[in-house]
């Protein structure tokens, strides 16, 4: 639903912007320039469906398989923006409560961008992950609730210089583990996007010192000439047993 609803205020804000730019520059006086417009901005919709659920694709099928998420449980969503995990994270959570048997989930997202809200989620837009702010924001929400699920599909903007892209995904993932790692419960999961690189065994041998199990993830919903992947821990075994 949130897709297409989402569609919806893209499309009706990219045509909204148009008629506002053709009439600032007074083209904009006969039938056929509006008729142009909403064609252009359904075509520009059509295009940000078809991008947002390829990344939904990827989560549903790790969870689907893993099962990493359940209801009632506290899942973090990191670089959540447009918001397609996190509406996963929030069903399968029942972060909405809609399923009234059924324990009641919490979900908080961050975003470097601003996002639409999203049902159940709690969603902070304009913060910076890794820095020390969003982090204790987010712990001022959960109030000493530990958490079951992080999730990391925060990608860096691209520089263009592939060495430098990867060091800034990989700093990214080791940012997520070391918050995870400070607030996580026993047993909990972790999924952290990564670019491949010569850096990632050395972040699974540092997953694998706190989580029981470290897997690499490719799904199929993946492109398959992208060095995209995903690393994921399951069961958490708690700082004391790591000795850390
Ligand atoms: C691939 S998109 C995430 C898509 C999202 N999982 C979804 O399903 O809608 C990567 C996101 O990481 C965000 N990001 C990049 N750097 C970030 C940072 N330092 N803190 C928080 N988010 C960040 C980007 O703004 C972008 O929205």
């Amino acid at each position: 639903m949130l897709l297409l609803s989402g569609d919806w205020h893209c499309f009706f804000k990219r045509f909204q912007s148009a008629i506002f730019c053709k009439q600032k520059k007074r083209h904009l006086n006969t039938v056929p320039h509006v008729f142009t417009l909403f064609l252009d901005c359904s075509a520009a919709a059509c295009q940000s469906r078809a991008e947002q659920p390829q990344s939904a694709f990827k989560l549903l099928e790790i969870d689907d398989k893993y099962k990493i998420m359940k209801p009632g449980d506290v899942v973090i969503d990191c670089g959540a923006a447009p918001g397609s995990w996190t509406q996963i994270a929030a069903t399968r959570t029942n972060a909405s409560g809609a399923k009234s048997h059924l324990p009641k989930g919490t979900v908080v997202s961050v975003d470097v961008l601003q996002f639409h809200p999203v049902a159940g989620a709690i969603t902070l837009g304009g913060m910076d992950f890794t820095l020390p702010t969003a982090q204790e924001k987010i712990r001022s929400i959960l109030a000493g609730k530990q958490i079951n699920c992080v999730l990391s599909d925060m990608a860096p903007n691209a520089t263009g210089v592939r060495l430098l892209d990867q060091e800034n995904i990989t700093r990214f993932c080791y940012s997520v583990l070391k918050f995870a790692v400070s607030m996580a419960a026993a047993n909990s999961n972790l999924v952290v996007k990564v670019w491949d690189n010569a850096e990632v065994p050395k972040l699974e041998a540092d997953m694998l010192r706190f989580y029981d199990n470290v897997k690499r993830i490719k799904p199929r919903s993946s492109r398959s000439n992208s060095s995209e992947f995903f690393l994921l821990g399951r069961g958490f075994k708690g700082t004391e047993k790591t000795g850390n």
